[in-house]
C-alpha cells in the first residue's frame, strides 16, 4: 500500500502541492487526473523519491521514504517501483535493449546473458518488434514512450508509476497499452498510479480516480462516480471545457504568467 499524508511541495515562492492525502490500495490501479501543471508528476516523483516533501509523508508497505537516509535503503525502496517518465526519459547513448535492460543490473541477480531476451519480450507486450538495436534518436515519440514503459516494467516490479502512458499514442495503440496495464494489474497484481488526461483511457483502467486541483485532491471516487459528479470542477476536467473554474487558476499557475495584480491606487 502507497500512502501519501499532508504533502506539501513548493517550487521557490509557487505552491503546487497544499497538502495531498492519497492511499492506494494493493492491487488497486489509482488514476490521477487534473489540469496541466497542477503537480501530477511532482506527486509521482515524491511518491519514489526524486522530490523531497516540504512537508509530509509517504510510506509503502508501512515504510516511510523521508525515514531512509542510506543509499542502500533508498535504492532498496526504489526498487520496488517501476517508472514511466512523462518524457520517457532514455538514454540516448544507449540502445532500446540497452535502456529496457538498464535497471535489471542495478535491481535484479537477473544474469546479463538474459537481459537482450527480457527486452525483447517486454518491448513486444507494448507492440515493439525488432528494434532492439536502434538508438532513442532513430525512433518516433510514441515508440520512445513505449520503450520507457518497457523499461518501467522490464523488472516485474510490484509498484509501477506512468506519468502519461498513452500521450503521443495513436488510438489503437493507446488501447492497447491500456489493455496491458489491466493485465499487470490483473495477473500480476500490480498496485499502480497513472497519471493521466486521457479521459477514456482512465475510465477503462482506473479502480479509482483522484483528481487533484489547487495543490489537494478534489475528489478520489470509482471511475463510474467521477463520470457522473456534479462538482463543477470534475465536470469541467472530464468534459474538456474551457470555460469553467478551473481555466481562471491554471491562468495564475502558468509559468511566465503576468505577475499578482498591484493593489488598488499602487499605480501602473
Ligand atoms: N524541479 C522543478 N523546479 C521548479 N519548478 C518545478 C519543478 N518541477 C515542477 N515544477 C513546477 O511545478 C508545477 C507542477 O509541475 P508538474 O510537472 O508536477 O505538473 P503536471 O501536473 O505534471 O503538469 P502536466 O500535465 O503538464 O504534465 C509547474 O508549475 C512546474 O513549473
Ligand atoms: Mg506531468
Amino acid at each position: 500500500m502507497i500512502e501519501a499524508k499532508g504533502i506539501f511541495k513548493s517550487f521557490g515562492s509557487r505552491p503546487v502541492l497544499c497538502g495531498v492525502d492519497i492511499a492506494v490500495q494493493d492491487g488497486e490501479t489509482l488514476c490521477i487526473i487534473g489540469g496541466s501543471g497542477c503537480g501530477k508528476s511532482t506527486f509521482l516523483k515524491c511518491v519514489i523519491g526524486l522530490v523531497r516533501p516540504d512537508q509530509g509523508s509517504i510510506s509503502v508497505d508501512g515504510m516511510d521514504i523521508a525515514g531512509l537516509s542510506a543509499e542502500l535503503d533508498v535504492a532498496r525502496y526504489r526498487r520496488r517501483f517501476g517508472y514511466l517518465f512523462q518524457e520517457a526519459a532514455l538514454f540516448d547513448s544507449l540502445t532500446v535493449w540497452e535502456n529496457v535492460s538498464f535497471g535489471l543490473r542495478y535491481l535484479t541477480d537477473v544474469p546479463q546473458a538474459k537481459f537482450r531476451q527480457i527486452a525483447r519480450d517486454k518491448l513486444a507486450l507494448v507492440g515493439l518488434k525488432d528494434i532492439e538495436d536502434f538508438k532513442p534518436a532513430e525512433l518516433s515519440g510514441g515508440m520512445k514512450k513505449r520503450v520507457g514503459l518497457a523499461r518501467a516494467i522490464a523488472a516485474e516490479p510490484g509498484y509501477i508509476l506512468y506519468d502519461e502512458p498513452t500521450t503521443g499514442l495513436d488510438p489503437i495503440m493507446s488501447d492497447v497499452i491500456n489493455d496491458l496495464i489491466i493485465d499487470l494489474q490483473k495477473k500480476l497484481k500490480v498496485t499502480s498510479i497513472v497519471v493521466t488526461h486521457d479521459m477514456k483511457s482512465a475510465y477503462k483502467i482506473a479502480s479509482r480516480i483522484a483528481m487533484l486541483h489547487e495543490g489537494q485532491v478534489q475528489a478520489v471516487d470509482r471511475p463510474e462516480a467521477i463520470k457522473a459528479s456534479s462538482d463543477p470542477v470534475i465536470r469541467q476536467f472530464v468534459e474538456g471545457r474551457s470555460e469553467g473554474p478551473i481555466k481562471m487558476k491554471l491562468r495564475d499557475f502558468e509559468p511566465g504568467a503576468p505577475a499578482p495584480r498591484r493593489k488598488a491606487g499602487s499605480g501602473a
